[in-house]
């Protein structure tokens, strides 16, 4: 397939801190952007700036087509230099955009239950996927009460503490149900969200289910045992380290299944964000 870069500025509408150490930043886009998709995510930094050189990928958590011009949403949390570079940026800033990167989450049309599971800020992409799910924005030509009722979206989320579950207000407003788990039992169910969901499958049809999921790497890798013996589809967001974004640097390689070599290297950036958890191998 061959590949679309949009290498852009956007302007920053605003940022704010919507719990700690937790953003959600609007940019105006200078071009037009109608391609981007849930799953897919952009490399970004602030225009001018040295240090950090290198650009940060960022989810898309929204995306708005105004008046002025494409609007995208993200979420993100301060860990380093780069995010809290992001974090002292104010409305008017300029920003550098790569992007949308990646490929995004399938939908498989034949299934009519997807339960989203987001660890932490892994709530970003999945967030934006309920929206466009809840909007029928798949399939336009149908949209209409009758389609979006006859699909159900339970968001599971888990996070260390109950301050730490950000984002719960845009889901509750696109999702049929929402689940929630803290480490610490402070809000929600007590545990990981992977033991609530596996408390809750016990429970469900699993031949109209679908699962997305995006999260820490231990979580991933208990998603992967629990359904490793269910005939579940489901597909995961990994959030590597990058640095180029683009597949040049190889900076972001996993281990996949490979049908003739056993096994073989993928780039995230370009290969994923987005795979099927079962082509994944742990060390
Ligand atoms: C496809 C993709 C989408 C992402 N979407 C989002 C998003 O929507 N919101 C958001 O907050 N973050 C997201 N991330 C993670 C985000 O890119 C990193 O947190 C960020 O690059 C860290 O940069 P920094 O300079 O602030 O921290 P650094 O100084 O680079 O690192 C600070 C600490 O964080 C750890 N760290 C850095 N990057 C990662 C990572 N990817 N995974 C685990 N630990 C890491 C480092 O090991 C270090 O301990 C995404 C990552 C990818 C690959
Ligand atoms: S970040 Fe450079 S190859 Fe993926």
């Amino acid at each position: 397939m061959e590949k679309k870069l949009n290498l852009g500025s956007g302007c920053v509408i605003e940022n704010v801190n919507v719990a700690k150490d937790h953003f959600v930043m609007s940019l105006l886009l200078t071009s037009i952007c109608k391609d981007a998709l849930p799953g897919q995510f952009v490399m970004i930094r602030k225009q001018g700036v040295k240090d950090p050189l290198l650009s940060r990928p960022l989810s898309l958590y929204g995306v708005y087509q105004t008046d002025a011009g494409t609007v995208l949403e993200f979420l993100y949390r301060v860990v380093g230099k780069g995010t809290w570079a992001l974090s002292r940026l104010t409305g008017g800033d300029q920003v550098d955009i790569l992007g949308p990167l990646g490929k995004p989450f399938e939908i498989l049309p034949d299934r009519n239950h997807v339960i989203l599971l987001a660890g932490g800020i892994g709530v970003a992409p999945l967030s934006y996927f309920a929206e466009y799910l809840a909007k029928d924005l798949d399939r336009p030509e149908e949209r209409g009460e009758e389609t979006a009722s006859a699909r159900k979206v339970s968001f599971y989320l888990g996070a260390t503490t109950a301050a730490a579950l950000v984002g719960i207000e845009k889901i509750e407003r696109f999702c049929t149900e929402v689940r929630t788990s803290t480490d610490d039992g402070s809000a929600g169910f007590a545990g990981t969200v992977t033991e609530l969901l596996q408390q809750d499958l016990a429970g469900l049809d699993h031949r109209n289910l679908c699962l997305y999921s995006c999260g820490p790497a231990a979580m991933i890798r208990s998603l992967s045992q629990l359904i490793e013996s269910l005939d579940i589809p489901c597909q995961v967001s990994m959030e590597e380290r990058m640095a180029c974004g683009i597949g040049a640097c190889l900076g972001c390689s996993i281990k996949v299944r490979d049908a003739s070599l056993g096994w073989s290297y993928c780039q995230v950036c370009a290969d994923g964000p987005v795979f099927d958890i079962k082509n994944l191998l742990w060390e």
